[in-house]
């Protein structure tokens, strides 16, 4: 074995890459790259709390400190500390989020729109009168008749867990209850007059969830947490492709995903003193893939042309049936998917931007791996969707990394210094989506990057590698010591065919609906990365139309946002099952021109 060889390590959910040695072990691989993983101990191998898991085959023996804190299941899970591993190949680690100091930026927040209250769940005080020998109903068919006569409903059914500890809950509550009720279904009798809603966006990396008071349509309590199925796959595909390897695996990341929102939502819960129990309705939003996970539905067909999901209606599921802890008889509702690759997170952007009232063309992005892109034209949507890759969440990107504390998030390059800006302030680790545009941005703007997105002008911060010129944007001594952090040609290369992708996508809408860019009255960008992104920086790189700034509106997480409106309005819930009726979906490997146009995009400027 070459002692001192040099191999390269992937740090995940971060996404950050970082050199190093052989003799290295992982814990000095993060902090050479600048990552910070907790070392009580110093790693001398007896605090564990560096605990990592491989992700890749990799040989190097557990020590005994290892082997006396992980079960050898948990050894052939790849599960490791990081100062007692020494990686002898290139390697993919997955960091969980107790092991970790740099926290990765997880959006909550968005525009909230005020919607008349009226959620689904009806909670009501109800007074039973006890059974007596002259007259001996049953204690379902007694409950139903007073909540119906004291309320003037139509309840006509109670749920079957509910049945089971009714009498013995009447009894205990001395026949005065709170009942919540779902379209005439008693769904749980509680002593507690808390009415708790529960909205999801489930994400391929991030979970954002809202705790909603239902009686007043309040948001307590939010709350985003890395998606941990990231440990079974970085990105959508690879976890398709993992469960299609081995389908028990469905069943494993199912069950991966039910803990982490039974977790989730018990924090949120926490955080007002109310139990996970007194949550009586719940909305979960997401892509296609995470929805076909959890619903356990079949995924192989998402993963081959034509792409087709196993259903795109919404589906009412009660919460128990896949292991949420809710309230008894709780629903979930997941809201309507338009297509393979376009989910119902993107139904509950469009459900948030309230696009009845919106007046002209309206274009709607949520930027990531996968691009979602709509055009609202009085009502009339019509929609793509844009492989747009990793390099907006760091991959690809010799120095990108996720939106987390040391991301250089924006820059600004003056003669021959960099002014950089990142997350939270710290010391730079990397690049992240937005850190990148404005990096090709203003390379471009100065000439030192030529319309076909070659670096052609020396600039004191240029210099050739062995097999490329790269802008270095923190150097060695910047860095006290560590590998500089740079730009390469291979990283504009990367941009350009993420940015081409969803500029191709635009096109391909306006040209399908007979419009021009300058019809355009509103572009509204989705999501964490639209939320951060330079608008003028993505204008110059020809990622986004050229309009005028007022033009373009940041909306934050509309995703979450639509799923609280749907959880707090009936209306809302009605419209978000009719939008696919009033969408059409373009694939764009099928559309003709599509190729031509991505080929145009892939030119810098806006002209
Ligand atoms: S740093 Fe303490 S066990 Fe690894």
């Amino acid at each position: 074995m070459n002692h001192r060889g040099k191999i390269k390590i992937d740090f995940e959910p971060l996404g950050k890459r970082g050199d190093c040695f052989t003799n290295n072990s992982i814990l000095e691989c993060a902090e050479l790259t600048g990552l910070g993983i907790n070392n009580i101990c110093g790693g001398h191998g007896k605090c564990h709390k560096c605990k990592i898991q491989i992700m890749n085959e990799m040989r190097s023996e557990p020590t005994s400190a290892e082997k006396d804190i992980f079960s050898p299941e948990d050894l052939a899970a790849g599960w490791r500390l990081a100062c007692q591993t020494f990686p002898d190949t290139d390697c993919k680690v997955h960091v969980p989020p107790e092991s970790m100091t740099t926290s990765q930026r997880l959006q909550v927040e968005g525009l909230a729109l005020s919607v008349p209250l009226q959620p689904n769940i009806s909670t009501y005080d109800v007074t039973i009168s006890p059974p007596t020998l002259a007259n001996a109903q049953a204690d379902a068919d007694r409950l139903i008749q007073t909540i119906n006569s004291q309320y003037n409903l139509n309840c006509d059914r109670i749920d079957s867990d509910v049945i089971k500890d009714l009498s013995h809950n009447l009894r205990l509550f001395n026949w005065k209850c709170n009942v919540s009720v779902y379209n005439n279904e008693i769904i749980a009798v509680t002593s507690s007059s808390n009415s708790l809603g529960f909205a999801l966006d489930l994400g391929t990396t991030k979970l954002a969830g809202y705790l909603i008071d239902l009686t007043t349509g309040k948001t307590l309590a939010s709350k985003g947490m890395e998606n941990p199925q990231i440990s079974h796959g970085e990105d959508i595909i690879s976890r398709i492709t993992r469960i299609i390897e081995s389908p028990k695996e469905a069943h494993h990341l199912q069950k991966v995903i039910v803990k982490a929102i039974n977790r989730l939502s018990l924090q949120l819960c926490k955080e007002i003193n109310a139990s996970i129990s007194e949550i009586m309705e719940s909305i979960i939003v997401g892509n296609t893939a995470m929805h076909h996970i959890i619903l356990r539905l079949p995924i192989k067909q998402l993963a081959y042309s034509p792409y087709i999901p196993a259903i795109n209606q919404s589906i009412d599921i009660k919460a128990r049936e896949l292991g949420l802890h809710f309230a008894q008889g709780s629903y979930v509702h997941f809201l309507p998917n338009i297509a393979g690759f376009v989910g119902s997170d993107h139904i509950a952007m469009l459900l948030s931007a309230d696009i009845r009232k919106m007046d002209g063309l309206v274009l709607m992005l949520d930027i990531g791996t996968n691009t979602e892109v709509s055009l609202i034209d009085n009502g009339n949507i019509t929609t793509v969707s844009c492989a747009s890759g990793p390099a907006f969440e760091g991959g690809h990107i010799k120095d990108g990394m996720r939106a987390a504390d040391g991301a250089i998030e924006h820059l600004q390059i003056t003669d021959a210094s960099v002014n950089y800006q990142t997350i939270n302030g710290v010391t730079p680790i990397g690049i992240c989506g937005s850190g990148i545009i404005d990096i090709l941005a203003q390379l471009y703007d100065a000439g030192v990057v030529d319309k076909g997105g070659k670096i052609i002008n020396s600039h004191p911060r240029v210099r050739k590698t062995q097999d490329q010129l790269e802008f270095v944007v923190v150097d060695e001594d910047e860095r006290s010591g560590r590998t500089s952090i740079t730009f390469t040609q291979k990283d504009i290369r990367e941009l350009q065919l993420a940015k081409a992708a969803i500029r191709a996508g635009i096109q391909t809408l306006l040209n399908v609906t007979n419009h021009t860019e300058d019809e355009i009255q509103m572009v509204v960008l989705a999501g964490a990365f639209g939320t951060y992104i330079d608008i003028s920086s993505a204008i110059t790189i020809g990622m986004l139309p050229s309009l005028p700034f007022n033009r373009f509106k940041h909306i934050g997480n509309a995703a979450g946002i639509g799923a609280k409106l749907a959880l707090i309005s009936y209306d809302k819930c009605i419209e978000s099952k009719n939008l696919p009726l009033n969408i059409s979906y373009v694939e764009l490997a099928n559309n003709k021109n599509f190729l031509n146009l991505f080929v145009e995009a892939l030119s810098l400027g806006n002209n």
